[in-house]
């Protein structure tokens, strides 16, 4: 069969693509080798879509050329997808820190793309596998369905993260075969695992709380909620700060962003030198989280002391590790439940305004498949969208 434009992958930034394609007129057709489309849409932002996020900033993104980013971001913005948004009459929220979520949850969100094809008569073949791509005069594409013939070919096949969902790095595969260079991909916006030692000593029964705080790694820091799990650390700060973590690097944590601790433990030790130091801390954090701070970082037995007893050069220590604790994590949890990938396509192979490849004519790599990966909170569908648009308007 012969089309204009076959893209592979019917995800956000592939679907973005077909829309703004076949409104140009194109005949496009996408494959997905899943039995649905948009599934990673499905299951973002707890079910509810983090769309975008109010401040989109190249600063909110990690790639190796931190500029490239910028073009397709200021062609499509956050503003442009709200107004798709608006016009189906999809109603959306801010929850924190320029958060969009939809309020009609996130099946909403793949439903209005969904509709948009099918207004643009954009061809949508599921449970498809490719068995090869070769370019000739044109882009052939062999799938188990039949065999397909394209002017313009767009990879859209995401990165490999929660690989039980069907995601590999296809597009890399692809980007390898016409000689691009890759960088490969890690997992990113992923929690992180500690060794056994330290999960008992630190947070063995505390497994479900949180606690505001500011995480730090190479330079960068987070301030958001940090949540306690049975394997180690998780929760948006700690997402955030795993994609600028490697292995081995230690994370700096500050427990009271909000205070100098020494400076306030020394003033309670004036003020309230009857108190135990738990009974202080737990006006800060969770009741048992309080005592097992005061156990592990100060000692046992001053922990149940009054502050009145404790000497000053203790509290000074104490205090300090309070905004300055270091934990090693072993590892992270990995690709099974990543957000986002690290890597893809280098960003040198593309060009930064259509995302085509400078060596291999008309053919374009969109979305998550491309080595630039946002921050937390709704600036990955962002990028899948604009980039999924800068080739829509070209291919
Ligand atoms: P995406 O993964 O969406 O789509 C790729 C498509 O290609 C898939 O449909 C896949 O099946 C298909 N495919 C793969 N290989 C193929 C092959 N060989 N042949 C044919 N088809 C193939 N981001 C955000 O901004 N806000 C949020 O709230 C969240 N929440 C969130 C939660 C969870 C649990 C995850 C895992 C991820 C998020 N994300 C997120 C990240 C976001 O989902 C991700 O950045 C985008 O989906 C990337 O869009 P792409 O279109 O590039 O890939």
């Amino acid at each position: 069969m012969k089309t204009d434009v076959v893209i592979i992958g019917a995800g956000a930034a592939g679907l973005m693509c077909a829309i703004e394609a076949s409104k140009r007129g194109r005949k496009v057709l996408v494959i997905e080798s899943s039995e649905k489309a948009g599934k990673k849409i499905l299951i973002s932002g707890g079910g509810r879509c983090n769309f975008t996020n109010l401040h989109i900033d190249s600063e909110s993104y990690l790639s190796q050329n931190p500029h490239f980013c910028k073009s397709a971001l200021a062609r499509y913005t956050q503003w442009d997808f709200i107004a798709l948004m608006d016009k189906h009459d999809l109603g959306w929220s801010e929850k924190t820190l320029g958060q969009l979520f939809c309020n009609d949850k996130a099946p909403a969100v793949l439903n209005m793309l969904l509709t948009e094809c099918v207004i643009h008569d954009v061809q949508i073949g599921l449970n498809t596998t490719v068995e090869s791509i070769e370019h000739q005069n044109q882009y052939v594409v062999k799938t188990i369905k039949g065999t397909y013939q394209a002017e313009s070919l767009v990879i859209a096949t995401g990165g490999p993260s929660i690989p039980k969902m069907g995601a590999t790095d296809f597009g890399l595969q692809v980007a390898r075969q016409f000689g691009l260079k890759c960088i490969s991909f890690i997992p990113a916006l992923v929690p992180f695992t500690f060794h056994q030692y330290d999960i008992d000593k630190y947070f063995k029964d505390l497994s479900g709380l949180s606690l505001d705080a500011i995480v730090s790694c190479n330079g960068v820091s987070f301030r958001e909620m940090l949540l306690i799990t049975h394997r180690g650390l998780s929760g948006p700060a700690i997402l955030q700060i795993s994609s600028y973590w490697r292995k081995k690097d230690a994370l700096m944590i500050n427990l009271l962003p909000d205070l100098d601790a020494t400076e306030f433990l020394l003033s309670m030790q004036q003020k309230r030198g009857k108190a135990e130091l738990k009974t202080i801390l737990a006006e800060f954090f969770p009741k048992r989280l309080a005592e097992r701070l005061a156990d592990t970082l100060l000692n046992k037995v001053l922990a149940s002391m009054p502050l009145g007893q404790i000497k000053k050069n203790d509290l000074k220590a104490f205090g300090f590790v309070l905004n300055n604790w270091v934990l090693q994590p072993s590892g992270t949890e990995g690709m099974r439940t990543a957000e986002v990938c690290l890597g893809g396509v280098s960003t040198d192979e593309l060009s930064s305004k259509t995302m085509e490849s400078n060596k291999q004519k008309s053919l374009y790599f969109i979305g998550e498949t491309v080595d630039v990966t946002g921050w937390l909170g709704g600036y990955n569908f962002q990028w899948a969208w604009s980039s999924g648009w800068s080739a829509g308007q070209v291919v």
